[in-house]
């Protein structure tokens, strides 16, 4: 009985399309019928009730209207329980406690219990209340503590009936239902885990600049623009927003802007460099005199009283504190002038705003060299949240200290999806690995930042996944606790987005992309950064990329022409685009090597590259004409070309090589790991099946080849003709080994290669060895053992702390971590140990890199370190991340950030046979990403050498 009850619940389709949250709503019973029933739903919305909630109530009709066909029928008839109901339904009820008279009444009449949400932050009660009126049987009722409350029970119903927030943004196409019902449970929600979750538009220029000037009129960011925004934000359960600011004034640009934020329910700010809601151009134009404390601070104070008086009727969270001129430090301010500032403006909002500093939102974003003047003793008004940067490629620098814990109005932190600076600006398209930002997110929200959440996002546009895993984080952290929460996301989110026909596939390729994007960011990629010749790394990378995209084309076809857009936007577009971008540089590399080898297919690399580079504007074509031209110019962003942390101008094609074929050259040789003196890398039976030999031609004429060597080296092809001018001018010839007939030992076969006639010897070390039959471990093959941190032997934990696996974290397969985050400094050799077994051949000194996370020390009294030992040698510790003073960057930031990892090198003495190594976690924030233990073999690589083989059992495999 019990299990097939499991059975049918489980068998049932999912309820309807929330992503995470408690479902209210199905499509195939319930206790009430909104939709398909014999009448229309009538939604009651009292006639006091906050402009805000009465226009969500009119987006929850036209989002029934969407799904169904019927709008709902609005009634804002000012009603109490005692009234008759004008309907006798199906009724939503859906109101303000304070506001609505219905809602208030029903709390009177004892028919509903708010006591759990009444007087909370942005919380809401939704649930089938029977009889609330005289003449209604039943209705449902959604209660909202406050205005965002309501609204955010409102954008509930949308969601779950399958309106997605990015219905408009990002063209996500609604199922059509014949039935909606709703369930018969109390649904409590909130108050949100961050008090205030927004975003900020920036960088502004050119893509979403353009777009806006096409659509809006060319008269800038207009109201017209921005309650698209304002709507997109209330349905991510956001609140909180920065506007565009490189050339813009979001007050003055169109006066309707600050009256309509407010109305819509959105709290606005101002970025981090513009004080009190004036903007950066407003400083430039209505400063009269120097932006600049020391000199001009009366006129200074005057614009600052003008914009406080200005955001006076609407809600705001102020940013305080100043900067220089246009995002930029200052020359002139000190510690104590800005100690000074920062009373002269809480002096304004006093004065202007309320004498109750501690109801007015405040912050002060400790961003670049803001940090300093902290760091230098600054004490900071209790009523001023300490927004936290992080160092602009999403790793906190600084997170609360247990001192500031107890400030009331808490810490927040300022967040980067998209960036304009050193070391390279990343704005073209979404590069975020999303276990990343778990990760950095959940560590935020764990040391106490809770206060406020905002990101930078650009253009918004193409960082759509990001924004909505970010917002639905800070919405409701307790959904995302555990490491492989985001996978769980994923699939929800593909679900909501794509119906749960594909949402595995697309999960699957937007888990992957994540990984494959933010190994290095688009504008820092070029021809020199994956191997050629080494790992075959550049193949495998580009082999990875192209199962990405023939994964998301497959998916694409299977969908109906109405959800192929939303698709394409945020999912096969990035996967093309930087499938091509990695077409492109490996070529443009293969080009050039190959033209110094005078090999005749440098041409087709080259033309490789041409077409490459072809498609990547082809595809932003396809992206602009989409949808009748709706997206026009969001792909106007340059990304090819990069000299400088600074956008080239145009895109670039990366020079290339056009060698003329000679009528008389003899074929060439060259092998793999790109010796010159055509020595393979050296094999054993634990390391790569095979190595390859390439044998090409360098002139118009064919030629034979053949390879041949000692019995045991098997070579496929052993014979066969360069045909040229043609399509078959190189001929890559595997080697591998039969090592049952293989001498035992070491030794060296000799490859004899004849083209032509050219004639080459290869030679190939080989150490036909064994491990002992019972080692299970890590085996060394050409002097490397390359470990993935996962696939550890064993694991300890202690009472307090124990280890976790993030999967696709990193670059190559995950991370390990340990957790809680909140736990303390640990101590080698008794603290929690990942064990992982070697088999080493090669006694030397060898030395192991850590790849590790690029993530900073967010205490400084508390830096970032592991420890690593060898058997029972005490533990080297490793201190792998300088500590610096606020506001300043270790010396090993921007290679970290560059490579979206940091590494560490520790030497260590081992003898031939079975060895342990050891490794602790000292700090929880430390993740391992990789262990190369290079024995005298490992060659020039980006991601490192692939994982060696394991032999036995009894790894973690999960
Ligand atoms: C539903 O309401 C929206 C917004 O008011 C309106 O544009 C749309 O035409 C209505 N749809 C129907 C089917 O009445
Ligand atoms: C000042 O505002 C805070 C926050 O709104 C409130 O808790 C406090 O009671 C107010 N103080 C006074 C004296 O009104
Ligand atoms: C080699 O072949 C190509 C393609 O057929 C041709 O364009 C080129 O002129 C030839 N070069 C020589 C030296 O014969």
């Amino acid at each position: 009985m019990a299990l097939s009850f499991l059975l049918t619940v489980l068998c049932l389709p999912p309820l309807a399309f929330g992503l995470g949250q408690t479902p209210t709503i199905s499509f195939t019973q319930g206790a009430i019928q909104l939709a398909g029933g014999n009448s229309l739903t009538t939604l009651f919305l009292g006639s006091n009730e906050f402009p805000g909630v009465q226009r969500a109530g009119g987006d929850l009709s036209a989002d029934f209207g969407r799904v169904t066909g019927k709008n709902l029928t609005i009634n804002t008839g000012d009603f109490s329980a005692s009234d008759t109901s004008p309907s006798s339904g199906p009724v939503i009820i859906v109101g303000t406690i304070g506001k609505c008279k219905l809602i208030d009444s029903l709390v009177a009449a004892g028919k509903i219990d708010v006591s759990k949400i009444s007087g909370q932050w942005e919380s809401f009660q939704s649930q089938i209340v029977a009889n609330p009126m005289p003449g209604l049987s039943s209705a449902l009722v959604i209660a909202g503590s406050d205005k965002r409350g309501t609204i955010y029970g409102i954008y509930d119903v949308s969601e779950q009936i399958g309106v997605s927030p990015w219905y408009w943004f990002a063209d996500v196409a609604t199922t059509q239902q014949s039935q909606i019902y709703a369930l018969d449970i109390v649904k409590t929600q909130g108050p949100p885990s961050v008090k205030y979750r927004g975003i900020f538009l920036n960088d502004e220029q050119p893509a979403l600049t353009n777009w806006v000037k096409e659509k809006y009129g060319g008269v800038g960011y207009v109201s017209g623009f921005y309650v698209r925004v304002f709507e997109l934000l209330l349905r991510l359960r956001a609140n909180y927003l920065w506007p565009t600011m490189w050339d813009s004034m979001f007050n003055l640009d169109d006066t309707k802007n600050p009256q309509l934020a407010d109305s819509y329910g959105i709290v606005m700010g101002t970025s981090h460099t513009e004080p009190l809601m004036r903007s950066t151009k407003e400083q430039q134009k209505y400063v009269s005199g120097s932006w600049d404390w020391s000199t001009n601070k009366a006129k200074v104070i005057s614009f600052l009283t003008d914009g406080a008086k200005r955001a006076k009727p609407y809600e705001s969270l102020f940013t305080m504190g100043m900067r220089g001129s246009g995002d930029t430090g200052s020359s002139t301010l000190t510690a104590d002038s800005l100690s000074d500032v920062i009373k002269s403006q809480q002096s304004i909002l006093s004065s202007v705003i309320s004498n109750n500093l501690s109801s007015i939102p405040q912050m002060w974003c400790l961003y670049k060299e803001v940090g300093g003047y902290y760091q230098k003793g600054m004490t900071v008004p209790n009523e001023i949240t300490l927004l936290w940067s992080d160092d602009n490629n999403g790793n906190m620098q600084r997170l609360p200290i247990s001192s500031e814990l107890s400030r009331s109005s808490g810490a927040g932190v300022y967040y980067h999806f998209d960036y304009v600076g050193d070391p390279r600006n990343y704005k073209w398209i979404n590069t975020i690995s999303l276990e990343k930002t778990w990760e950095q997110m959940h560590l935020t929200y764990e040391r106490g930042a809770r206060q406020i959440w905002i990101v930078n996002v650009g253009d918004l546009k193409p960082l759509e996944v990001p924004i909505s895993h970010f917002l639905d984080m800070a919405y409701d952290m307790t959904l995302y606790q555990s490491p492989t929460s985001t996978q769980t996301w994923l699939s929800q989110w593909a679900t909501r987005e794509f119906g749960s026909g594909v949402s595995a596939a697309a999960a699957s390729i937007m888990d992957r992309y994540g990984m494959y994007a933010n190994r290095r960011k688009y504008e820092l990629l070029d021809q020199s950064i994956y191997s050629i010749v080494n790992y075959n790394e550049a193949d495998t990378v580009l082999n990875q990329w192209q199962v990405l995209v023939s994964d998301a084309q497959a998916v694409y076809n299977s969908l109906s022409p109405a959800a192929q857009p939303s698709f394409f936007e945020m999912v096969l577009h990035p996967s093309k685009a930087g499938y091509i971008l990695h077409q492109l540089y490996i070529a443009t590399a293969k080009n050039a090597l190959y033209a110094g080898q005078q090999r005749v297919s440098a041409a087709t690399q080259g033309d490789l590259a041409v077409t490459a580079y072809a498609q990547d504007s082809a595809l932003s074509t396809t992206y602009h004409k989409l949808l009748g031209g709706k997206w026009n110019h969001m792909m106007d962003q340059t990304h090819i070309g990069y000299t400088s942390w600074q956008q080239p101008s145009a895109n670039s094609m990366p020079t290339l090589k056009w060698p003329a074929p000679s009528t008389k050259g003899q074929p060439g040789v060259a092998v793999d790991g790109g010796s010159s003196t055509h020595s393979l890398p050296s094999m054993n039976p634990y390391g790569p099946r095979s190595r390859w030999i390439d044998i090409y031609s360098t002139s118009n004429s064919s030629s034979t080849f053949t390879v041949s060597s000692d019995a045991w080296v098997i070579l496929t092809p052993s014979s066969g003709t360069l045909k040229a001018p043609g399509d078959a001018t190189d001929q890559r010839v595997q080697v591998s080994i039969d090592w049952t007939n293989a001498p035992a030992g070491s030794s060296t076969s000799q490859i004899a290669v004849v083209a032509g006639t050219t004639s080459v010897t290869v030679s190939l070390p080989l150490q036909n060895v064994n491990v002992p039959s019972d080692f299970a471990g890590f085996v060394e093959s050409d002097m490397t053992i390359s470990i993935e941190p996962e696939h550890y032997t064993s694991v300890t934990s202690s009472a307090t702390a124990s280890y976790g696996i993030i999967p696709g974290y990193g670059r190559t397969l995950s991370g390990v971590t340990l957790f809680p985050v909140a736990t303390s400094t640990q101590t080698a050799p008794d603290s929690p140990k990942l064990t992982y077994n070697i088999y080493v051949f090669t006694a030397t000194t060898a030395s192991i890199t850590i790849h590790l996370a690029p993530s900073l020390n967010t205490d400084s009294s508390r830096p970032l370190t592991y420890a690593i030992s060898i058997d029972n040698d005490a533990p080297t510790k490793a201190q792998y991340v300088p500590i610096t003073q606020l506001g300043t960057l270790p010396s090993t930031w921007s290679e970290s950030v560059k490579n979206a990892g940091a590494k560490y090198i520790t030497k260590h003495a081992v003898t031939a046979g079975p060895h342990v190594l050891n490794l602790w976690a000292l700090e929880p924030g430390v993740v391992f990403q990789k262990i190369v233990i290079d024995l005298g073999g490992v060659r020039t690589s980006y991601l490192g050498p692939p994982e060696s083989m394991r032999v036995g059992s009894g790894f973690n495999d999960a």
